[in-house]
């Protein structure tokens, strides 16, 4: 049976707590369908307690992450040990954590700028699926309160990207310079699962879960073609909701 499309959970710990158990399932039968899982991780402050979860007991035991690939969404022009790091901030909750092979981890490399850095993740996904789709079995998303994605912010031209799998970015909030998966790779997902915690985020959210069209908001238009759309939010975030 397929997971419900939307879940509220009460605080941002139980949404870290529900989303990492779900997480570990969706890796888990990616493991069993395909004996590998390729999973992208998510920037921004709010998934690190999430990651947090997933690599503390007693989730950490129940998937074999020595056959998980982690890869990223997108990913600030700063150096690796940056405090605004998506990288930084990945491995310090999870990367390291679980003691990862280095060569699981499919860094975004931020410091060669947006048109570098995304031309050599091109090559990086060129390398892991060749000229297939990139087909990833989990990606994870947050949102902005201005209704982004990844770094697929509204009016900027990554959003815009048909073809390439990554394209370079620009944010209107510092580190501006950005480099961001596209949203036909988002929605070539087998799933999507967007977590998104707090009261700052509620207008957004609203508007993203209620948008049909090619006009809309940028989270709304991350849907999968063939794959789960998974929304996970706190309450604070649900606020101006319809009630279920
Ligand atoms: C980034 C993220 C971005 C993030 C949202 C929500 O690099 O900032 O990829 O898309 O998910 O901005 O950020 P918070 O979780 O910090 O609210």
């Amino acid at each position: 049976m397929s997971a419900p499309f939307l879940r509220v959970l009460d605080s941002p710990q139980e949404l870290a707590r529900e989303a990492a158990r779900e997480v570990v399932e969706l890796l888990g039968a990616a493991l069993r369908e395909r004996g590998r899982a390729r999973l992208v991780l998510a920037g921004g402050s709010t998934p690190r307690a999430l990651y947090r979860e997933l690599a503390a007991e007693p989730l950490r035991s129940r998937l074999d992450w020595t056959r998980v690939e982690c890869f990223f969404g997108d990913e600030r022009c700063v150096p690796p040990e940056d405090e605004r790091s998506n990288y930084r901030m990945a491995r310090e909750s999870l990367l390291d954590p679980l003691e990862l092979d280095a060569r699981a981890v499919h860094r975004m490399r931020g410091e060669l700028g947006p048109e570098a850095g995304a031309r050599e993740y091109e090559r990086e996904l060129e390398r892991s699926f060749g000229a297939q789709p990139a087909r990833f079995d989990l990606i994870l998303l947050g949102l902005g309160a201005d209704g982004h994605t990844a770094s697929l912010f509204p009016g900027d031209a990554a959003l815009a990207e048909r073809e390439l799998r990554v394209a370079p970015a620009c944010a209107p909030v510092e580190p501006r310079d950005r480099i961001t998966l596209t949203l036909p790779v988002l929605c070539e997902a087998r799933a999507l699962l967007f977590l998104v915690a707090g009261g700052d985020k509620a207008a957004a959210l609203a508007r993203v879960l209620s948008q049909e069209g090619q006009d809309a908001l940028p989270a709304a238009l991350a849907r999968p073609a063939r794959g789960e759309l998974l929304w996970r939010v706190d309450r604070a975030a649900a606020a101006l909701l319809d009630a279920p």
